[in-house]
């Protein structure tokens, strides 16, 4: 069998001196590798190093006419078996989105006819600006696979997502990707995959909560409660993965923010309510976050003391708004609004009751006695005012899909029309 055949596209990133370490892995894995840098790339590694380590001869110009002579451009661009983008700067992305041809390394990714896949690198605020976020949910719906950058400390000193994924990572993508695998957007910690073209949900804007509220009674202690966040994390996963354009609003959980999601993080009830508004308006909201029904009702401004009394400090307690009950009542309800129960005897009867007393569409409601907050499975019934739907028990991740499955069914019959 010959050997597969990569265009790597080397943009200009500092994280562009990676590249090189992947030119050789994907040698010794006995790739046959042709490098095309841009020319910001050139400031970052120099085309004879790349020459050296693919064995191949590099490409940097749209009008060097011996190389037009020797190979035209748009051979260079077909011949390949797999595009490769890494580093894949803001610029290069906005140009890709845009359908821009002005050099040989955009000339070449608007000409091929091959899969493309793209490792971004840039500053976080860059990764997570408005313009770059539709971009990548741009050129995922055009087919391209888009990695999710590494998270962690930049070159620029700032915190954050936007790191080039490790070397190795791209290998693997770019692995499966010639094993003919999907778009290798893997959930959180969940190693199966959904297939890259199926985007049920492209052009609908989905919000999501998530987690647990932690609400303060004085600056080190507060009033929880033990949701993981899984479930809503992987429902968000699952809704970018369909495409959707997702707002996560995610109480504090130790969870990484699954590819393509908007994530904002809040720690209190009402903070949550106010980014679920300002969040607004969307298709569907699916509330899935195990809200603290009361907040202690004045926080201390200082740690409360032992006095040594004996004497048990007072704590009253005052109650939360209802996040999914006002969204409900609100004049932007969502079309399609979902809430959550977690119920630990007569499931269906409390999630029945729930649905109308909250005023949304569908329950999903889940017995919390046989599956126990922070497990990895869920066993859930949707019950809204057509009956109930009762689902195996699945992997969180599994239910997550399904339900996603779901609600594209419901959004296109409710609003044909999508809204990109
Ligand atoms: O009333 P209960 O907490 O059982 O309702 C659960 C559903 O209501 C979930 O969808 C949860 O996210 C939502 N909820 C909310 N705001 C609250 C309490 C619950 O949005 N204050």
């Amino acid at each position: 069998m010959a050997a597969p055949r990569i265009l790597l596209i080397i943009g200009g990133g500092i994280a562009a001196y990676k590249s090189i370490e992947l030119v050789r892995l994907l040698r010794k894995a006995g790739y046959v590798v042709r490098c095309v840098i841009t020319r910001a790339g050139e400031q970052f590694v120099t085309p004879l190093t790349l020459a050296a380590l693919s064995e191949n001869k590099v490409y940097t110009s749209l009008f060097d006419l011996k190389d037009e002579v020797e190979m035209g451009h748009i051979q260079l661009s077909r011949e390949a078996d797999l595009v490769v983008v890494a580093p894949a700067t803001a610029d290069l992305l906005a140009k890709m989105a845009g359908g821009q041809a002005d050099d040989l390394a955009t000339t070449l990714l608007l000409a091929t006819d091959k899969p493309v896949l793209a490792a971004p690198a840039m500053n976080v605020r860059m990764w997570l600006h408005a313009a770059t976020r539709r971009n990548v949910a741009t050129l995922r719906g055009d087919g391209v696979t888009v990695m999710e950058p590494d998270e962690g400390e930049m070159a620029c000193g700032e915190f954050g997502p936007g790191r080039l994924p490790e070397p190795q990572a791209i290998k693997d993508a770019i692995d499966s990707a010639l094993a003919g695998a999907p778009a290798v957007v893997p959930l959180t910690g969940q190693p199966d995959f959904a297939p890259a073209n199926h985007r049920p949900l492209f052009g609908r804007r989905i919000l999501i909560t998530a987690g647990p509220t932690h609400e303060p009674i004085d600056p080190v202690r507060y009033i929880a409660n033990r949701s993981s966040g899984k479930q809503g994390f992987a429902i968000a996963a699952a809704a970018a993965e369909a495409g959707a354009e997702v707002l996560l609003v995610a109480g504090p959980v130790p969870l990484p923010t699954p590819p393509g999601v908007i994530r904002v993080d809040v720690e209190t009830a009402r903070e949550m309510a106010a980014e679920v508004e300002a969040g607004l308006p969307v298709d569907a909201a699916i509330m899935v976050a195990a809200v603290a029904d009361w907040r202690a009702a004045d926080t201390a401004p200082q740690k409360i003391k032992k006095d040594g009394s004996g004497q048990v400090p007072p704590l009253a307690l005052a109650e939360n708004p209802d996040i999914l009950a006002s969204l409900a009542k609100s004049a932007q309800r969502p079309p399609l609004l979902v809430g959550f129960a977690a119920e630990t005897n007569d499931i269906i009867a409390h999630a029945e009751a729930k649905l109308a007393r909250k005023g949304c569409d569908w329950i999903v409601a889940n017995d919390v006695a046989a599956d126990p907050m922070g497990g990895e499975t869920n066993r859930v019934h949707i019950v809204s005012k057509d009956g109930v739907d009762s689902w195996d028990r699945l992997p969180k991740h599994a239910v997550a899909r399904k339900l996603m499955e779901k609600i594209a069914d419901e959004l296109d019959a409710l609003i044909p029309s999508r809204s990109d």
